[in-house]
């Protein structure tokens, strides 16, 4: 049976509810970006809330802690973990909890006694040492030399909030026999589960309170504990990542074994990527706060891709996030309800980053060869974010590899200076300029988009804009053309239109630098008239991609009929269609 599943029975078999995993990202908790232990989501309970669920809890719980990220590549680095957890609130303490927990680990899990140790609370100046929980230890049969008294075992999730001392549990990990005296320095000693008796708050001030009720919050890393229990020093080869990393195997024609690095870092990163898409909070790949933390994530993905010779082109994304859907969905039920959305944010992310990757790494090569030092200035790496998409991180990465050192401060001051000017330009003239638009003449700037695109496919793939004009009454386009369109090519490009309208697809509206709206591939008239941060509306899958002022529909099902009433000539090589918008 699944650790998880065995972990859940346990504990309900000893009065505990299980609660659903929440979403990643915290639903009331504007502070942490992601949940990053089980007992987040439950922190109003454990300041006092009554939990519908009442005082006895267990679940397991989808955590991601991105401040390692750097580190994945090796054996257990993880930015996605499940974190397994048994609660009290107000109810059971100390002896309960570190029973089961014993209980658990030796008769469920069946790890033998001499490959445990533990560690206990060992005392501050707020706070005593906790004979309790080291008398429970000593009572279970676990030795004096095998409890470490520790001051650094005590547990808060970030700078306030509710604490404790904690007694963390550690397996023997190694050939050789466990020696009788537990050594928390020793790596061989691995720390799996941390039961925190959390009996108190830290206030704002820095003082240390005692709550109103005793409470128990435990986590137990799933991928660890795993590891111990399939006996695999790297978690990459227990049973949660080998079919991924088979896969990614056979994707690239390579072996595991010398390629290491770059698989993990796929494989742990689309993981994350997969559940963050995935979340109900409807998160998109962006430059702030998850979106921007889910870009870096694919775009890092990608070019470890390309390092292991994959075309970036193929369908390699939509493989692996199929292969690690499979593997959760029984768990997970938002990787079925949102199972094409996650499919959708990966191809997206890929279309666009794979555009302007190629002429990035060129850029770099071309940036570091000319280096007279060892650094990389805040305008160069400003220029690969900017023009190339490169998050700052991957410009680190990739110059570390080559023992250059980025100027990350310049780039950061630089970074907010650019964001001020972008809000100034979206909030200012620029799309002010369109504001006063009636909702007809709105749903008239949508329909231009789709008759421009119409006739790239009906008439000609160069056809291009060349004028526009919209009143409530009617809209009206100039393109370029070298003939009268047929009646033929009136009516397809009228059906393609109503086709698309029918079909309801979303208007997406994007920021972004000129420049890489160029390289996306989105269209416009006159790039010098636009400043640096340009709007990009996109319908569809990229049905139409055009920089505009806007303002656009949400989704084209608003649009009504679309008729084309005239075709003429404007001048010479520019054809003008009017077109009208009624009802249905
Ligand atoms: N909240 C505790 C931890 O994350 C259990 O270690």
């Amino acid at each position: 049976m699944n650790l998880k599943d065995l972990y859940i029975n346990f504990f309900v078999e000893k009065g505990h509810k299980q609660i659903p995993s929440a979403p990643v990202v915290p639903e009331n908790d504007p502070s942490v970006l992601f949940n990053t232990a089980g007992m987040q989501p439950l922190v109003p309970y454990l300041m006092g809330q009554p939990h519908p669920y009442g005082t006895r809890l267990c679940d397991y719980q989808k955590c991601i802690r991105t401040n390692d990220i750097d580190e994945v590549g090796d054996t257990y680095h993880h930015t996605f973990f499940e974190m397994l957890g048994n609660w009290s609130l107000g109810d059971y303490f100390k002896k309960e909890a570190i029973t089961w927990s014993y209980e658990f680990i030796t008769t469920v899990l069946k790890i033998p006694v001499e490959k445990l140790a533990v560690s206990v609370f060992k005392g501050n100046e707020f706070i005593p040492f906790d004979e309790e929980a080291y008398n429970t230890w000593l009572s279970l049969g676990i030795k004096d030399e095998r409890i470490a008294k520790l001051i650094d075992n005590f547990w808060i999730a970030g700078e306030t909030g509710p604490c404790g001392g904690d007694s963390e549990m550690f397996y023997w990990r190694s050939d050789e026999p466990a020696p009788d005296v537990f050594d928390p320095n020793d790596e061989r000693w691995v720390e799996f589960w941390n039961d925190v008796f959390m009996g108190y708050e830290k206030c704002e001030d820095g003082t240390v309170i005692e709550l109103p009720s005793k409470n128990v919050d435990t986590g137990m890393g799933y991928e660890r504990t795993v590891s111990i229990l399939e006996g695999k020093m790297d978690n990459y080869l227990t049973s949660i990542w080998t079919p991924v990393i088979k896969l990614i195997e056979q994707i690239s024609g390579l072996n595991y074994d010398g390629n290491e690095k770059s698989m993990r870092i796929i494989a742990d990163h689309m993981r994350t990527a997969v559940f963050i898409s995935a979340d109900p909070a409807g998160i998109k790949p962006s430059n702030t706060d998850q979106g921007y933390i889910l870009r870096r994530l694919i775009r890092r993905v990608i070019r470890h891709i390309k390092s292991l010779g994959i075309d970036i082109n193929s369908n390699w994304d939509q493989l692996i996030a199929e292969c690690i859907m499979d593997l959760y969905k029984k768990y997970y039920s938002e990787l079925t309800t949102n199972h094409d959305i996650v499919l959708e944010v990966l191809a997206n992310e890929k279309i666009k980053f794979n555009r302007t990757l190629e002429k990035g790494l060129r850029e770099f090569e071309k940036i570091v060869s000319k280096l007279d030092n060892k650094v990389l200035d805040k305008d160069l790496a400003f220029k690969l974010y900017d023009t190339y998409g490169f998050p700052i991180e991957l410009t680190c990465e990739l110059a570390n590899e080559r023992g250059i050192t980025v100027d990350r401060d310049g780039f950061k001051e630089k970074f907010k200076a650019h964001q001020e000017l972008s809000r100034t330009a979206s909030a200012g003239k620029f799309k002010g300029g369109l504001a006063g638009n009636s909702e007809i003449e709105t749903k008239y700037h949508t329909a231009t988009h789709l008759l421009n695109a119409a006739l790239k496919i009906v008439v000609d793939s160069n056809v291009h804009q060349k004028g526009s004009n919209i009143t409530s009454e009617r809209l009206r386009f100039d393109f370029s053309c070298d003939h009268k369109l047929s009646d033929e090519e009136k009516i397809k490009t009228e059906e393609l239109v109503n086709q698309w309208i029918k079909e309801g697809l979303d208007v997406k509206v994007e920021e972004m630098s000129k420049e890489e709206a160029l390289d996306s591939g989105a269209e416009c008239m006159f790039i010098e008239k636009y400043p640096d941060i340009v709007t990009v509306y996109t319908i569809g899958n990229n049905i139409s991609k055009e920089l505009c002022g806007g303002p656009h529909v949400k989704n084209t099902s608003e649009l009504g009929k679309f008729t084309i009433k005239k075709e003429e000539a404007s001048s010479a090589g520019v054809r003008r269609i009017k077109a009208i918008l009624e009802d249905n």
